[in-house]
């Protein structure tokens, strides 16, 4: 069946109803577009598991702070159109941001507790309100079954975990393990900003979280000699500035004050004007 595009709130939620009447599974993947292989496997993962799936395109004005790169953030409405056609998705859903964020609109969603505390959260005020909420009103608009999400936004994933279980959405969250370049730099969109030469230094990032997971691995006993390692080998790139780097519990995201039990490595870089995130899961020895 030809994929529809979906501009408005009030078809896309009759076309997702319709479906749902048929006793169809609904699945969801939310994106802000410029896609690429790490959202097809998404869209992938959304196929294999639902009878119908929506992809939503929507860059949220609402999760960049004032200095962030919404204006500067790509937007390649054609080819992600012709990308989800050639992978099967019924819907493309397009809201136009003054659909989504009516003028006099009071109403956000805070995730609060360990995992809004730490790793993006202090350096991006608001961001996770931002998408927590856009999240919400596409939970509502469409009513899926499940909805997908990439494990490099780990953080994003947990707190969007959260939400559908805190709010009862009865929608089933899922993630997907991060797709990479041959040389090891996570998929982003972000990546497409990257000058050739910050492009070159970009795959240190997943380089020095290897090297993290590996002293996890081999027993380092204190956040020091886990994180030690990595920091030297970012240090030594130049123009590259670590936001931060750091040891989480898997499930809290809090801080691990010495490596035990299932373990989040994670970080953010800039190079240049690009901020880059990545993290690696790591089970300490017993
Ligand atoms: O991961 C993203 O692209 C966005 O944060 C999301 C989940 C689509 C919400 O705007």
């Amino acid at each position: 069946m030809a994929m529809r595009i979906v501009r408005s709130i009030t078809s896309m939620r009759a076309l997702a109803e319709r479906w749902r009447r048929t006793r169809a599974r609904v699945g969801l993947v939310p994106t802000m577009g410029a896609l690429h292989a790490g959202h097809l496997a998404l869209v992938a993962a959304a196929r294999r598991a639902s009878d119908r799936v929506v992809v939503s395109v929507f860059v949220n004005p609402s999760q960049f702070g004032p200095r962030e790169d919404f204006a500067r953030y790509p937007r390649t409405p054609a080819a992600d159109a012709r990308l989800l056609r050639r992978a099967g998705v019924d819907a493309l859903f397009l809201p136009a941001v003054a659909a989504m964020d009516p003028p006099g609109g009071a109403t956000v969603v805070e995730v609060g507790g360990s995992l809004t505390r730490g790793l993006c959260a202090p350096f991006r005020p608001g961001h996770f309100r931002g998408v927590a909420t856009v999240v919400a009103r596409l939970f509502a608009i469409i009513r899926p079954h499940a909805a997908w999400f990439g494990r490099k936004d780990a953080q994003q994933a947990a707190v969007l975990g959260r939400m559908a279980r805190d709010l009862h959405f009865g929608i089933a969250v899922h993630t997907v393990p991060t797709v990479r370049e041959p040389d090891g730099l996570a998929r982003s969109s972000r990546n497409r900003a990257l000058l050739p030469a910050q492009r070159a230094a970009a795959p240190v990032l997943h380089e020095a979280l290897a090297l993290a997971a590996a002293a996890v691995r081999g027993g380092a006993r204190t956040r020091g000699a886990v994180l030690g390692p990595a920091r030297r080998r970012l240090a030594r790139v130049p123009g590259l500035r670590v936001q931060y780097l750091d040891l989480v519990d898997a499930a809290t995201l809090a801080p691990a004050s010495r490596p035990a039990g299932r373990l989040l490595l994670a970080a953010a870089i800039h190079l240049g004007r690009t901020r880059l995130i990545d993290n690696r899961a790591v089970r300490a020895p017993r």
